[in-house]
C-alpha cells in the first residue's frame, strides 16, 4: 500500500507529521538510497526501504505507539463474552495488532495507550514504577476535608489497603463534585470503590493523565500516533 512519505514516518514514532515533512525538506530522509525532498512522495512500507538521518526504518520491527481518547461503552479487552463494542474496533486503518496498556472500565472514558511493544507494555503496567494516573471524576455530593485525608492515608477496600493518593476539588455545586483523583495503583475498578468507600458515587469518570502524557485536543472516540518524544518520555517512565 502506497501512502505519503511523512505519513508513514510519523507511523514509526519518528515525529509529528509537520515535523517529517521538515525533515524531507531538509534532506534527511532517503528512500532506496535516493533522498527525497518531494513533498507528497509515496512510498510502500512493506517494500521500500526509508533511511532518515542515515538509520533504516525496518517494517519488521515497526512498532506503533497509539493514544486514544475512549469512550464510555467500549471493553478494552480484545473481545467478551456479551459480544460488547471493543477499542479495537475505533482503529480504524491499523493492520498491525496493538494491544491496550493496563485497563479502563467498560463504562469509563479517557486516556488509553495501545502498542504492539510488549516491552513498553509490561514495564508501564508494572506496579513498581508507580506511574501516576489522573482521573477525572463526576461525584454525588460535596467532599470533605475527611475525604481528601483518608484518599491520603490510604483506605481498607476489600482486601487491601490503597496506597497514598491526591484527590482535589476542580468545582462543586449542591449535589455534585467535579474532582480529580491521581493513583499509581491500579486495581479492578479501584477509583469507583475508593469513592464509594467515603459515600460518593461516580457518575462519570475519565482517565485524562498517565504520568505527564494528557488528551490534549482529542476529541471523544479519535486516537493519534505517539511522537518521538512522548514514546521516550514513556520508556522513561517504565524505565525501559
Ligand atoms: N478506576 C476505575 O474505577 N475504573 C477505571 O476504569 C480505571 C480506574
Amino acid at each position: 500500500m502506497f501512502e505519503r512519505l511523512q505519513k508513514v514516518m510519523s507511523k514509526y514514532g519518528v515525529a509529528s507529521r509537520r515535523k517529517c515533512e521538515e525533515m524531507i525538506t531538509a534532506g534527511r530522509v532517503k528512500v532506496n538510497g535516493c533522498t527525497i525532498t518531494e513533498q507528497g512522495f509515496k512510498v510502500d512500507k512493506e517494500k521500500d526501504i526509508i533511511e532518515v538521518d542515515g538509520k533504516i526504518l525496518n517494517s519488521m520491527d515497526e512498532k506503533l505507539y497509539i493514544l486514544l481518547n475512549k469512550p464510555a461503552g467500549y471493553i478494552t479487552s480484545v473481545k467478551d463474552q456479551f459480544g460488547r463494542p471493543a477499542v479495537l474496533d475505533l482503529l480504524k486503518g491499523i493492520n498491525t495488532r496493538v494491544f491496550p496498556v493496563g485497563r479502563l472500565d467498560y463504562d469509563t472514558e479517557g486516556l488509553l495507550i495501545l502498542t504492539n511493544d510488549g516491552d513498553l507494555t509490561y514495564m508501564i503496567a508494572h506496579p513498581k514504577h508507580e506511574i501516576n494516573k489522573t482521573y477525572r471524576a463526576l461525584i454525588r455530593g460535596k467532599v470533605s476535608h475527611d475525604d481528601i485525608i483518608s484518599f491520603k492515608r490510604g483506605m481498607s477496600i476489600e482486601d487491601y489497603t490503597t496506597a497514598p493518593a491526591l484527590l482535589e476539588i476542580i468545582r462543586f455545586s449542591k449535589e455534585n463534585s467535579v474532582v480529580d483523583i491521581t493513583l499509581h495503583e491500579g486495581k479492578n475498578r479501584q477509583v469507583r470503590k475508593m469513592c464509594s468507600e467515603i459515600g460518593h458515587e461516580v457518575i462519570r469518570l475519565r482517565r485524562i493523565r498517565i504520568g505527564e502524557l494528557s488528551l490534549g485536543s482529542l476529541k471523544t472516540g479519535e486516537w493519534r500516533y505517539l511522537n518521538k518524544s512522548e514514546i521516550e518520555y514513556l520508556k522513561k517512565l517504565g524505565g525501559c
